[in-house]
């Protein structure tokens, strides 16, 4: 019940934003906080990003034409995980990074993930307040969020 009135309110910031915006082309693909908005962390030991994102959008080139947005869910652990030897969020295939993070959210408008992270290291523990650039490796395809490289 909790999970069905989340999607409603999303759904329902999706349908203001396209009520109030115009937005026009363009082609950066791997940029996604330019083409989505209401982008949200689902609690500060959660991996789930949710957000209002443009479809409408050429997979090959990134273009979008429209302006509907659409809302979507997406697991962040599927490209992030952490340098063992910094304990440093890093783009990772299955990365997993909640297993080695806590206290995480989103800064710089959606666009940075941070969190404490920590690794066991020759020199021993290392714990480290660690953002990542989210625009980097994060894309917007047709309304889906994907990592950028698969
Ligand atoms: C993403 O797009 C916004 C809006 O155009 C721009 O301000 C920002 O610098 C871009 N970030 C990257 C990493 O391209
Ligand atoms: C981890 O960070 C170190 C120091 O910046 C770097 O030399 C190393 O290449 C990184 N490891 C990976 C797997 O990216
Ligand atoms: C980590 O750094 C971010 C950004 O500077 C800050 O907002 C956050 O409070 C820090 N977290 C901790 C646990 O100190």
């Amino acid at each position: 019940m909790i999970i069905f009135k989340m999607q409603f309110s999303i759904l329902a910031l999706c349908l203001a934003a396209f009520l109030s915006t115009h937005v026009t082309a363009w082609d950066s693909h791997v940029n996604f906080t330019f083409q989505c908005k209401d982008i949200f962390l689902d609690g500060r030991q959660s991996s789930l990003l949710t957000a209002c994102c443009l479809t409408d959008s050429n997979s090959d080139t990134g273009v979008v034409h429209g302006n509907t947005y659409a809302s979507t869910f997406f697991d962040l652990a599927l490209c992030v995980g952490i340098n063992y030897t910094t304990a440093t969020l890093e783009w990772s295939m299955l990365g997993k990074y909640p297993l080695y993070c806590n206290d995480c959210q989103l800064i710089n408008g959606g666009s940075g993930l941070n969190c404490v992270c920590q690794s066991t290291t020759e020199q021993g523990q290392l714990v480290v307040n660690s953002t990542l650039d989210l625009n980097q490796g994060v894309a917007n395809v047709n309304g889906n969020l994907a990592c950028q490289w698969y």
